[in-house]
């Protein structure tokens, strides 16, 4: 197979940017319209996802360990996207969806790529989509034996914290086993999209999940504003590596800087730590004003709370300092500045293992200030969730970016 020459052809593709994706699903729709109801009602904003995906795991076909591993997750992840047939009836992701989205990617890279698209070429093309294919189907098969393809999850109660902020606890149909950290796409069924929230609570007995919202695009708009408790939310199968590895080296210390809704996630994670025998850790909640500070109230419990098992009365140290800050607050008596800022006046973090979670420019200026500051990036855990993990189409093939984009950003 020519490696050279596949990445090639892509680049072509990917110069027509979202000409290329709009072909692809109009030939796919077209060919096996039983998929359409697979996909979001409005595909204006995410037109290029999976397409992108199939160019960017393709023209990485040389790295096959790498490439194993995610395309069978990947293809445990895809059990959740499931459609309906002209009579209405549910139908699970198959063998003949990857024969159909493989021939509309050979249509588009014919229609796009002209004169350069040989038999050689279309048949390597094939032959790489196809071992994709396979792996993602043999990931399905494997995954279905142990979890169910998506949850069903009834929202319980829903409270507004704040106009365009709201907290809401679900209840899934199966318990759905996650890691504090983690995040998990969930679908509003009357919109068919899929976008990623980290729940704030490490997993219960009883198997409730919260998570927490703010109305930021259509999506997350309709989830504060719309949802009421009895509606049902899919939820698919936990993602994400870095935050849920806080624990890799429990002899350090933590510290923990979150902005909006970021919070979630950390609280899951020090809920978790509270579980067990606690860690030395500062966390550090950043807002423009107090206003934004809406998860205060639990946190200072958190906070107050020991943890339950062997953190010593002789530790005259709380096992969590808690400092939130504001950057403008009359009459506010607590720290001042952005969250960063008031983490290095507490201190220095050489020693510490360092957690991140904000919006994307929040995120960014504080891994530059950390890093700044004589931190080691290494130390530094944030995760990288958009709803889609590739680069757009239209970026030339290489690695994905990491540009992290949390659920703060949820859209
Ligand atoms: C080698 C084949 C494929 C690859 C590499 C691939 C890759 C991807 C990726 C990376 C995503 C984004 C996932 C996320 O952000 O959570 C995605 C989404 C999706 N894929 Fe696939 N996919 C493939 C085949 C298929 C097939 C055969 C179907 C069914 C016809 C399908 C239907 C979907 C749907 C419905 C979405 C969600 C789209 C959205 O919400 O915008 N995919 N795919």
């Amino acid at each position: 197979m020519d490696v050279i020459a596949l990445r090639r052809s892509w680049n072509q593709l990917a110069v027509a940017g979202p000409e290329a994706a709009k072909y692809f699903y109009a030939t796919l729709f077209l060919t096996a319209p039983e998929t359409r109801a697979m996909f979001p009602a409005d595909m204006r904003y995410q037109e290029d996802k999976v397409l992108a995906a199939l160019g960017h795991i393709i023209t990485n076909i040389d790295d096959p360990d790498a490439l194993t591993a995610f395309a069978q997750r990947l293809g445990a992840d895809h059990r959740r996207f499931h459609g309906s047939d002209h009579e209405g009836r549910p139908v699970q992701l198959a063998e003949r969806h990857y024969i159909w989205v493989g021939q509309a990617l050979l249509a588009t890279l014919e229609h796009f790529v002209g004169p350069g698209w040989t038999p050689t070429l279309r048949a390597d093309w094939a032959t790489a989509y196809q071992a994709v294919a396979k792996l993602m189907l043999a990931g399905a098969a494997r995954s279905e034996r142990v979890a169910p393809p998506f949850w069903q999850a009834e929202v319980i109660s829903t409270e507004r914290r704040r106009a365009d902020i709201c907290v809401f606890t679900v209840r899934p149909n199966y318990l759905c086993n996650y890691l504090p950290g983690q995040s998990l796409p969930i679908q509003v069924p009357t919109m068919r999209t899929w976008r990623y929230l980290s729940p704030a609570n490490a997993p219960r007995p009883d198997g409730t999940l919260e998570f927490h919202v703010r109305a930021t695009g259509r999506f997350s708009t309709h989830l504060v504003r719309r949802t009421a408790a009895g509606d049902t939310l899919l939820l698919g199968h936990p993602v994400g590596t870095a935050l849920s590895s806080y624990d890799r080296a429990p002899h350090r210390r933590l510290l923990l800087i979150a902005g909006g809704t970021g919070v979630a996630p950390l609280r899951a994670i020090l809920e978790q730590l509270q579980r067990g025998s606690g860690r030395p850790t500062t966390l550090v909640v950043g807002g423009k004003t107090p206003d934004d500070l809406y998860d205060h109230q639990a946190l200072l419990k958190l906070a107050a709370t020991a943890p339950e098992e062997a953190w010593s009365a002789a530790q005259d140290e709380q096992w969590l300092r808690y400092v939130p800050t504001v950057e403008i607050g009359w009459g506010w008596d607590g720290e001042v500045g952005r969250a960063v800022h008031t983490a290095l006046r507490l201190g220095s973090w050489a020693d510490a293992d360092i957690l991140v979670c904000g919006s994307p420019a929040m995120t960014r200026s504080t891994i530059t200030a950390l890093t700044a500051s004589g931190v080691d990036p290494a130390r530094i855990l944030t995760e990288s969730y958009d709803h889609s993990l590739y680069p757009p189409l239209s970026a030339p093939a290489g690695p994905t970016p990491r540009d992290p984009t949390t659920w703060t950003g949820v859209r």
